[in-house]
Formats: C-alpha cells, sequence, structure tokens
C-alpha cells in the first residue's frame, strides 16, 4: 500500500541541497573554450608526484647520483604545478554556486591541500642535501605522496564523472 504522508512530513523528506536553485549550476568558469583549466592543470603535478617516487626507487637500485637531483626537480615542480592547479581549483569552487554548495567539492579541497602540504614537505627537505635526504625518510614522503596523489586524483575524478561538477547541464530538450 502507498504510504502517504502530510505536509509537514514531506518538507522533512526533502533534501534542501538538493532542491536549492544554484545545484545544478555546476558548469566551469575557469575555462578555456569550456574545457576547465584545472582539469587540464592537474596531470602536471600527478605525473611528476609519481616520478619523485620513481627517481628515488631508480636511486635505490642503482646508487647512482643522478636520480636525487632528477627528484628534487621533479619534486620542486610537482609542489609548484599543484599550487597553480590548486589557484583554479579553488576558483572554481568559489566562483560556481554548484560546485560550492557540494560537500563533496570541500571534501576535495581537504584532500588536495593535504596533498600540497607533502608535495611542498618533499621538495623543501631535498634542498639542502638532495641525496642524502632520500633515504629512508625522501622516499618515504614519496611513497605517501603518491598514495595521496592517488586518493586525491581519483575523487576529483569523481567529483567530474559521478557529480558531473565543472560539466554543463542540460536543462530540458
Ligand atoms: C587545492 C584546491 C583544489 C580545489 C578547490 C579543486 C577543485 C576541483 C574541482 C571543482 C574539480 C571539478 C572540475 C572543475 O570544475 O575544474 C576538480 C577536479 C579534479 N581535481 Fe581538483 N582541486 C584542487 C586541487 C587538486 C589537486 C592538487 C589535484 C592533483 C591531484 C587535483 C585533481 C583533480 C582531478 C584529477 C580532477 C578531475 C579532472 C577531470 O577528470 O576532468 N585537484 N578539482
Amino acid at each position: 500500500m502507498r504510504q502517504k504522508y502530510s505536509w509537514k512530513q514531506r518538507r522533512r523528506l526533502t533534501d534542501p541541497i538538493e532542491e536549492h536553485v544554484a545545484f545544478d549550476q555546476t558548469e566551469s568558469k575557469i575555462a578555456l573554450a569550456g574545457h576547465p583549466l584545472h582539469a587540464m592543470m592537474v596531470a602536471f603535478p600527478i605525473a611528476l608526484a609519481f616520478s619523485v617516487f620513481g627517481a628515488d626507487a631508480f636511486y635505490w637500485l642503482t646508487g647512482d647520483e643522478f636520480w636525487p637531483r632528477v627528484a628534487l626537480w621533479a619534486a620542486g615542480f610537482a609542489f609548484g604545478m599543484g599550487v597553480l592547479a590548486g589557484v583554479t581549483g579553488t576558483f572554481e569552487l568559489l566562483m560556481v554556486s554548484g560546485i560550492r554548495i557540494r560537500s563533496a567539492s570541500w571534501t576535495h579541497f581537504v584532500l588536495a591541500v593535504m596533498l600540497l602540504s607533502l608535495l611542498g614537505l618533499n621538495w623543501g627537505f631535498r634542498l639542502g642535501d638532495p641525496v642524502g635526504a632520500v633515504l629512508p625518510w625522501g622516499a618515504l614522503i614519496s611513497v605517501l605522496a603518491a598514495v595521496m596523489t592517488g586518493i586525491t586524483g581519483w575523487h576529483g575524478g569523481k567529483l567530474v564523472f559521478d557529480y558531473r561538477i565543472g560539466t554543463q547541464r542540460e536543462t530540458g530538450g
């Protein structure tokens, strides 16, 4: 039998966030011809964070001091490009109402800030002595940064592919 709800009960059953007029306004504002800049830029910190991990592994295997220098540069650019990507993402978060209103966007922000702290640490820790910094602490920070990059990147993909954040929504027709 169909359950009958009073007006008061129905009010309690609707999600005020989903009912909000801003909920479906998710289209990117920081974009080139409709393509979000953030999505274009995140490829750099992601690739570079994994490169630092790779360079540390090669140094551990070969003992060649070329690899710690590679790791130092990769760590610096991972951090720099990560901050730039973070700035575009933050503008998107603050300026687009349908992004700002979803808690998942703020979860991504918190994950990303934790990741950026790790990327900064991984670079700063190596600056004085790139070779001596690798084992064990540099390599351990690299492992942690690679795992955190995977989690943050996966969650960013979830925002786009599950919640369609940054995309244009069809309204009718
Ligand atoms: C620091 C603050 C950050 C904020 C506020 C932020 C916000 C966002 C937003 C709003 C989106 C949805 C797409 C768009 O509208 O552009 C997104 C997607 C994404 N973010 Fe971030 N982000 C931040 C940092 C990062 C970092 C450091 C990474 C690197 C791992 C990252 C990885 C991703 C990925 C992989 C996507 C999916 C892109 C796609 O597949 O199109 N984000 N982010």
